[in-house]
């Protein structure tokens, strides 16, 4: 593995902004490089046991009482992961709960798994979750610093934008574990979340960049910007350049706010 420094380079080079920055990671002075971290073990990969049309299986609708009553993320995941409030539940390899730090300051909320993330029941572990990770670390954080979890939880068929039926079956899900790690500051990842959290209709290009705020635990700050999967396939300069914006302006205001 690279130094931190070099990682810290590739970060910003990924991110079109290398050269623009200092090349000592400067500019988050009081923020070293992050440290090469242990890669989780990769779980081992499950097969799909259902056919193409995905056929209703045994499982628990978690009621409103349960989700709230949960007092820890281990408890909210123990009681959803066999959810099958919507269609979804009955087409996953695996439910995708989310993960990092039980108190993150900042958190990051994406769409839904796709097909890497339901063989491993781990968020944002394909293509764009290589991005999302370089993401965070060039703005001095580890994965394992902030948490990851996304609107639904399980794979919507060929990566379809969920409905907003399965959506709204998920959403108590996501607003308990914002309650759980009360992070002081929320990422959302392209225009999903952003409508699902929030019910904000625009355009992803228009919005991003713009805080927006959580009516939750008195206020969370969101910080809209683009999905990394989007920035893998408008791998521009001005994509890349905005992402970085829109990072920096959110680790800037956990700085100026610790929790
Ligand atoms: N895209 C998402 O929105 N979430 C993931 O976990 C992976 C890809």
């Amino acid at each position: 593995m690279s130094d931190p420094l070099q990682q810290w380079r590739d970060a910003l080079q990924d991110l079109g902004v290398a050269g623009l920055v200092p090349e000592s990671g400067a500019i988050f002075s009081e923020v070293p490089p992050p440290a090469p971290q242990p890669v989780p073990p990769a779980p081992a990969p499950a097969t799909r046991s259902l056919m193409n049309s995905p056929v209703p299986k045994a499982g628990s609708i978690p009621s409103q009482e349960s989700v709230s009553a949960a007092q820890s993320l281990d408890d909210l995941r123990t009681c959803t992961q066999d959810c099958q409030a919507c269609p979804l539940g009955a087409g996953r390899i695996k439910f995708v709960f989310g993960e990092g730090s039980p108190t993150a300051q900042m958190m990051f909320i994406g769409e839904g798994p796709g097909r890497d993330e339901d063989l491993q029941g781990r968020p944002f572990v394909g293509r764009a979750g290589e991005l999302l990770d370089k993401m965070i670390g060039a703005i001095g954080f580890t994965r394992q610093d902030v948490y990851i979890a996304n609107i639904v939880k399980c794979r919507p068929p060929d990566n379809r934008t969920p409905t907003p039926e399965e959506s709204r079956k998920c959403l108590p899900y996501v607003r308990r574990q914002i309650e759980l790690v009360r992070p002081g500051v929320i990422v959302t990842l392209g225009a999903t979340p952003l409508r699902e959290l929030l019910g904000v209709q625009t355009g992803i290009t228009r919005i991003r960049g713009r805080w927006h705020q959580l009516d939750m635990l008195g206020g969370i700050p969101v910080m809209p910007t683009f999905h990394p999967a989007y920035v893998l396939r408008q791998y521009t300069q001005d994509v890349r350049r905005a992402v970085w914006e829109d990072l920096k302006a959110a680790r800037a205001w956990l700085d100026q706010h610790p929790k």
